[in-house]
């Protein structure tokens, strides 16, 4: 007999999953049909609503390539990256923390000497960031690579501005014997995520703002330690308290010092007014078996 009634479509849709041979896969396919019933149930979906969801996918469809992903940032901007990252998190105390990724990391990046700097082109307030890399029993961390990547004055990733080299604010660089790094980049400002497609039709017709808190990006790894993407975040930005990917954790927030011009440790090729950023990275320790 062929289902009719709310309840009836949707055990027939869960039956469906019952000669699923991988275990994990049919759970994740009930659980999915599950809550998808649920919720259309729930906001009693009109016909006309559906057919604008599956505009809104097509749309995300054809709106991403390779140097664009809308998928991942409906991800992030509705809290699943964050969420599926806070249930992947069980690093040990005092480990640095992750958080998401975003679009903007490249492969490829230039490996660059210790206290080089990351622009390839002038602009912005130069930044000294120093710190060292080191587990979570305080032990340096030789060799560990550190990725950094940031955005420039005109809020824009090197990835997005066609105008700037590939290789702007961008860079690869390896720890010191007593697990220290050092590079030269600019303030990072705050900026706003991709809103000229289906995501950004999203937050302004639900009266979000798109702005993301200025940070720096990091992702730390070395042998024998869990790698760990992370940013670290201007204290004195803006949108602190309303990252439009809820990618803020407190431990990230970190106060870049303004320094004079005529400060002694003005690092070389630096004039004028400039901020310094002492922050490490602690790993823990690879998981058993990896
Ligand atoms: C970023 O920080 O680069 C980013 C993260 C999520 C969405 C958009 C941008
Ligand atoms: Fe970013």
């Amino acid at each position: 007999m062929s289902a009719t009634g709310p309840e009836e479509i949707t055990a027939a849709a869960l039956a469906s999953f019952d000669a699923c041979p991988d275990p994990r896969t049919r759970e994740v396919m009930r659980a999915l049909t599950r809550h998808l019933h649920a919720f259309v149930v729930d906001v009693r979906l009109t016909q006309r609503e559906w057919e604008r969801a599956i505009a809104v996918l097509t749309e995300t469809g054809r709106i991403t390539d390779e140097h664009r992903q809308e998928f991942i940032l409906w991800s992030d901007a509705l809290g699943v990256s964050m969420l599926v990252d806070a249930l992947a998190a069980d690093r040990p105390a005092g480990a640095t923390e992750s958080t998401v990724v975003g679009p903007f990391w490249a492969a490829g990046s230039p490996l660059r000497g210790y206290g080089d700097s990351i622009s390839e082109q002038p602009g912005g307030d130069p930044l000294w960031v120093h710190g060292r890399v080191l587990g979570v029993s305080g032990e340096p961390v030789p060799g560990a690579e550190i990725d950094v990547w940031q955005n420039a004055e005109n809020r824009l990733y090197a990835v997005q501005d066609p105008e700037a080299p590939e290789a702007h604010l961008r860079g690869r660089f390896l720890s010191e014997e007593d697990g220290g790094f050092a590079f030269l980049a600019i303030r990072p400002t705050a900026y706003p995520i991709p809103a000229d497609g289906p995501v950004g039709a999203m937050l302004e017709a639900t009266g979000r703002h798109p702005w993301r808190p200025a940070h720096i990006h990091v992702a730390v790894r070395a042998d024998g330690y869990e790698p760990v993407a992370t940013h670290v975040f201007d204290a004195d930005s803006d949108y602190l308290d309303s990252d439009a990917v809820f990618a803020v954790k407190p431990s990230l927030i970190k106060r870049f010092e303004r320094r004079d011009p005529d400060d002694p440790d003005r690092p070389a090729g630096v004039a004028g007014p400039w901020f310094s950023l002492q922050t490490d990275f602690v790993l823990a320790p690879a998981p058993v078996g990896l």
